[in-house]
């Protein structure tokens, strides 16, 4: 359909039921539930069991999103998994295998790698297929293990992160309403500040590399706090500037969910209230890719987004990366 909106038409969430709490972690590493709420505003995250992995999540996630559109998988065209913990190292991709899953045989698949800004680039290409009439019916799913990349014994990171996956179910539809505008950026300049440094071309997987720990996640915390603070909220100005609005339009931001001190702040560099902003990390830590979703899912569900709301997601992450997109809601 050609000169049609992408719009949002089925959400949906999947959460490992471990719930892994800061008293816990207490017991793991030298830390306390006063540090890491008072730094992060994390109570407890959610960890994948033996049998579930990014692949289990992204499925079920997707199969609610399609089962609220009320949408067939053979309606499927393609199917998008950001996530940089796929299912396997190198190939078959995690969507290739979510699409045989979901029965969707007619439907193209590809893994997208933004990190913790994945959500907002599959949306956008999301809307580029539709928008360019390639497409009609796209799933885009944010899935993460997190908890399978982290050092357990590395206080500054493992209490951070929680597993989980949410999707939505992007169609082509009338222009009233849908996805306003989306904005992509990227500075590789920062990659080292977060990143996990073997298991790639540089350093293909040895015995040093598992003997060094360099499977797992390592981080510089302040220098990733202060391009958050900076990054997310100036996307989310240029992404509400394109699409034609002003901030007092906006009536639910979701940021990508990290910490609350950096959703705080980017609020206050929007001149947004707390009652306009959604927050669910204190649950379930930083679910990377899956983060926007399962809040969009979950702020949809509890009535916060209703018809003709007007709602600014924005995330940033490795790369670094960072995005940010405005919906009309339908
Ligand atoms: C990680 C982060 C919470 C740390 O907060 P911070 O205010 O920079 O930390 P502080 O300077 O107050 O404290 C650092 C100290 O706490 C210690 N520390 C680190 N993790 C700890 C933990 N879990 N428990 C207790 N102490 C910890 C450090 O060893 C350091 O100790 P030192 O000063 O003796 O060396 C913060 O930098 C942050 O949120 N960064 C962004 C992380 C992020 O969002 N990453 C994902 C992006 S998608």
């Amino acid at each position: 359909m050609l000169g049609s909106r992408a719009r949002i038409s089925g959400w949906g969430k999947s959460l490992p039921e471990r719930v892994l709490t800061n008293a816990e972690l207490e017991k793991m590493v030298e830390t306390s539930d006063d540090w890491i709420h008072s730094r992060t505003g994390i109570r407890e995250r959610r960890i994948a069991g033996p049998n579930e992995t990014t692949f289990t999540l992204a499925v079920e996630a997707g199969r609610q999103a399609l089962r609220a559109a009320g949408t067939a998988a053979l309606d499927v065209d393609l199917i998008i998994v950001c996530t940089f913990s796929p299912e396997f190292g190198g190939m078959p991709s995690t969507a290739s295998l979510v699409q045989h899953a979901l029965g969707a045989t007619r439907a193209g698949a590809f893994d997208l790698n933004a990190a913790c800004s994945g959500f907002i680039y599959g949306l956008a290409m999301a809307q580029a297929t539709i928008n360019a009439g390639m497409n009609d019916t796209v799933l885009v799913i944010g899935a993460e293990t997190m908890s399978r990349l982290l050092d357990w014994s590395d206080r500054s990171t493992c209490v951070l992160f929680g597993d989980g996956a949410g999707a939505t179910l992007l169609q082509s539809g009338p222009e009233s309403a849908g996805l306003l505008s989306c904005v992509l950026g990227s500075d590789g300049s920062g990659g080292e500040l977060l990143y996990v440094p073997a298991g790639g071309s540089r350093h293909p997987a040895s015995l040093q590399s598992v003997e060094g720990a360099q499977h797992f996640i390592r981080m510089n915390g302040k220098e990733v706090y202060k391009f958050a603070i900076t990054a997310a909220p100036r996307a989310a100005l240029e992404a509400v500037a394109r699409a034609g609005l002003s901030m007092e339009d906006v009536d639910l931001f979701i940021p990508h969910q990290a910490n609350t001190r950096i959703i705080h702040s980017a609020a206050a560099s929007l001149g947004l209230t707390l009652e306009r902003v959604f927050i669910n990390v204190d649950r379930y830590g930083n679910t990377s890719a899956a983060s926007i979703p399962i809040a969009l899912c979950e702020a949809v569900e509890s009535g916060r987004i209703g018809p003709g709301d007007t709602v600014l997601l924005s995330g940033f992450g490795g790369g670094l990366t960072w995005g940010a997109a405005v919906i009309q809601w339908g």
